[in-house]
């Protein structure tokens, strides 16, 4: 087969290191793919996906960021009857609006917090009354992970309407559900569902959750608070609901499903989805799988997903993402990056690249978050000491990483 993935971030190289172990890949191509990704396929700068698709003979595109699905990419690939894991644009508003997501709650009845959706200012500052503290607002559409206010004060919550609304045109307030969070994978073909793991997400920049939401600092998987049961709950409640109804509105959607869940004292709530991977989720969640991911992609692309699993390894995974100082504010680029091929050869550790670039023959950090470190070991502290082991193999002047991710994944 020849597969062609889309994107240049720590998520596709893990994507890109996984699809090439497949014995039934013969090229696989990533537009652009990035320093690390040339290790395992061609790097290339593609302008039309579909013609080269086309021209090359492409089996399957797989899509990495949610940025191309929700401009329409994988519409015109099923178009061109090229298959796409992927969802089509109206699909993918599952991510680009969250008033849309809210809507396929409501009618499938699936948990999700209490709220409303508001254009106009005046009346969203009414609605913030019905609740009390903690308030939550959102922008509606793609923010780049700057669309969500949660305020300590109805003064302070007022004050983020503006901005807000200016961002997409429309705001959701909801009610703030408190508990803990987890990110869950389900890939389907719109009909058929294939269970793709768990892993929690450390989203703040410094230890002890202090600093601004970023993309993602860490993460670690299992979940030590997760198990069989709230899995089984989390698939009845919300993931088939949301594939039944998004079914019954005529749209079929293909690829994987990101649930970014909180566990409540009144069980599993559905915060937001997302349309593609998580990053860094993603790279743990290719780590542990011990299946051959590439029938799975392909079947959820083409509608014949039924009777597919995945198998996981037991071992713990941990993952640190190595960012440029001053992330997710300004950093400068250009810092140069030396060891990482070593630190790759720690036991159970493997190193994806997210924002590097090459100055000649010099590894160069290209972006905010730039390395993903991650390491596999029988218990979870094994996989810890592996990781941050690596991590300061690393000789990078420039760049900072929290020092407690998995602290908090103990029983
Ligand atoms: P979102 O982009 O909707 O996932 O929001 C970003 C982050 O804000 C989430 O990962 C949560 O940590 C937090 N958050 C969002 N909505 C809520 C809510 N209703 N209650 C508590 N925390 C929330
Ligand atoms: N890890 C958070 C995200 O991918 O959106």
């Amino acid at each position: 087969m020849n597969i062609l993935l889309i994107g240049s971030g720590g998520r596709e190289h893990a994507l890109a290191w996984k699809i090439a172990q497949s014995p039934l890949v013969k090229r696989l191509i990533c537009a652009p793919g990035n320093p690390g990704m040339a290790a395992v396929g061609e790097c290339l700068t593609i302008d039309d996906p579909i013609a080269f698709a086309r021209q090359e003979a492409i089996d399957l595109v797989v899509v990495g960021p949610e940025q191309p699905l929700a401009e329409g990419l994988a519409d015109r690939l099923m178009d061109a009857g090229i298959p796409c894991f992927g969802p089509c644009k109206d699909a993918a508003q599952l991510e680009t609006s969250k008033a849309f997501t809210k809507e396929i709650c409501a009618e499938g009845g699936i948990p999700t917090a209490r709220y409303g959706h508001f254009t106009d200012a005046d009346e969203a500052s009414a609605f913030l009354e019905t609740f009390s503290a903690p308030y939550v607002v959102k922008a509606d559409g793609l923010a780049a992970g700057k669309g969500v206010v949660i305020a300590e004060t109805l003064e302070d919550a007022r004050t983020a309407i503006p901005d807000l609304l200016a961002m997409s045109g429309s705001i959701i307030i909801e009610e703030f559900l408190d508990g803990r969070e987890i990110s869950l994978f389900a890939i389907t073909d719109g009909e058929n569902v294939v269970h793709c793991g768990t892993a929690q997400d450390y989203k703040r920049a410094h230890d002890g959750d202090a600093g601004p939401n970023t993309g993602g600092m860490g993460c670690v998987a299992p979940v030590v608070f997760w198990n069989d049961a709230l899995e089984e709950e989390t698939y009845r409640t919300i993931i088939e609901p949301t594939i039944r109804t998004l079914k019954q509105r005529g749209l079929t959607y293909r690829g994987v499903l990101y649930a970014g869940l909180m566990l409540t004292q009144d069980g599993v709530k559905l915060l937001e989805y997302n349309c593609r991977f998580g990053d860094p989720e993603c790279q743990l969640l290719m780590r542990r799988c011990t299946s051959d991911l590439v029938p799975v992609l392909l079947a959820a692309a083409k509608g014949t997903l039924s009777g597919h699993t995945l198998q996981w390894t037991d071992d713990h995974g941990l993952l640190i993402t190595y960012a440029t100082q001053g992330y997710p504010e300004a950093y400068e680029k250009g810092s140069p990056i030396n060891r990482v091929h070593d630190a790759g050869a720690e036991p159970g550790v493997d190193i994806f690249h997210a924002g590097t670039a090459m100055k000649g023959d010099q590894l160069v950090a290209q972006g905010g978050r730039v390395l993903s470190i991650t390491a596999l070991g029988k218990t979870a502290a094994i996989a810890q000491e592996r990781a941050y082991k690596a991590a300061e193999a690393i000789d990078w002047d420039q760049g900072f990483y929290r020092t407690d991710i998995g602290k908090n994944n103990v029983r």
